[in-house]
């Protein structure tokens, strides 16, 4: 074959197999796959962009209310859902003392059974804050991602350092069940992936690619969207604050990964 054939050639697969369609996402140590797979890019976003829009495009759309659990009442409020240079912010206001204090939240319109949700997340330097990733269908069908402003390197007095990852109850009476994981690393210096894959009968957890544990007890059986927030209620035993300074939580990239197959078929894609 003469060179320019050669490499046309090359050329040529390489077209063919970018624009080949995966069938089925396989995941590690999760037995099938996923037919379907989203990535939500923000790392190209300007400050000031509208978020509203953006996050619409893609499937998102921002909270609007309040929640009255905790010592103080706190509001999910849409300003504080905003694009920073390279990133969707996650904004809890400073609070005046008095009054609600003002969190932020987004969540797929999209409701899905099983997934491997990917956030890739750079978390707040201001304590007091809880910084959540979870699905949420009601409070007998929840998995929880969760991380604490207060309490990420270091116990508080009721909260032991680290991240938390919980399966919340399937029914009134029973008992939810987490597992913590110490941080190696600081998670308000950089952006970390925080993954969830959530499968019949098993939930694990990973960071940056690498798994953390899993949970068995509690998984939820029924589909229900996937939820981002950044809140407080001035529990001093789980977000503590709120917070006397602004605090931001930044997300680059969401991906996920769904539509559960316990087969797997056609072109496969490794993720
Ligand atoms: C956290 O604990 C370490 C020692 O383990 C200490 O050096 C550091 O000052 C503590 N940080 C805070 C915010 O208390
Ligand atoms: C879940 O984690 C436990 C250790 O905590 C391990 O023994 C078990 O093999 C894991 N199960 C799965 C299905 O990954």
């Amino acid at each position: 074959m003469s060179s320019a054939i050669y490499y046309s050639f090359i050329l040529f697969s390489g077209l063919v197999a970018a624009q080949q369609k995966c069938d089925t996402y396989t995941v590690p140590n999760v037995a099938g796959g996923f037919r379907s797979r989203q990535f939500i890019d923000f790392s190209t976003a300007k400050a000031g962009q509208d978020a509203q829009q953006l996050l619409s495009n893609n499937g998102l759309v921002i909270s609007d209310w309040d929640v009255s659990d905790g010592p103080i009442a706190h509001t999910f409020t849409p300003k504080n859902v905003a694009l920073v240079d390279g990133a969707v912010a996650l904004r809890v206001s400073a609070y005046p003392g008095t009054g609600n204090s003002i969190g932020a939240e987004f969540v797929t319109t999209a409701e899905f059974k099983y997934a491997s949700v990917r956030t890739v997340q750079k978390s707040s330097n201001v304590p007091g804050v809880c910084e959540g990733n979870f699905f949420f269908k009601n409070d007998y069908a929840e998995i929880d991602f969760e991380i604490l402003t207060s309490s990420i390197s270091n116990d508080t007095e009721c909260v032991p350092a680290g991240i938390w990852a919980t399966t919340q109850p399937l029914a009134p009476g029973e008992t939810k069940k987490s597992e913590i994981y110490p941080f190696t690393f600081d998670p308000r210096a950089d952006f970390h992936e925080y993954r969830i894959d959530w499968t019949p009968g098993l939930t694990q957890f990973y960071i940056d690619g690498k798994k953390m544990g899993n949970i068995t007890e509690n998984i939820p059986t029924v589909s229900g969207p996937w939820m981002w927030n950044a809140w407080s209620n001035g529990d001093p035993c789980w977000s503590a604050g709120p917070p006397t300074k602004e605090s931001t939580t930044l997300i680059r990239s969401i991906e996920i990964i769904k539509d559960y197959s316990t087969t797997v078929t056609g072109n496969v894609c490794p993720k």
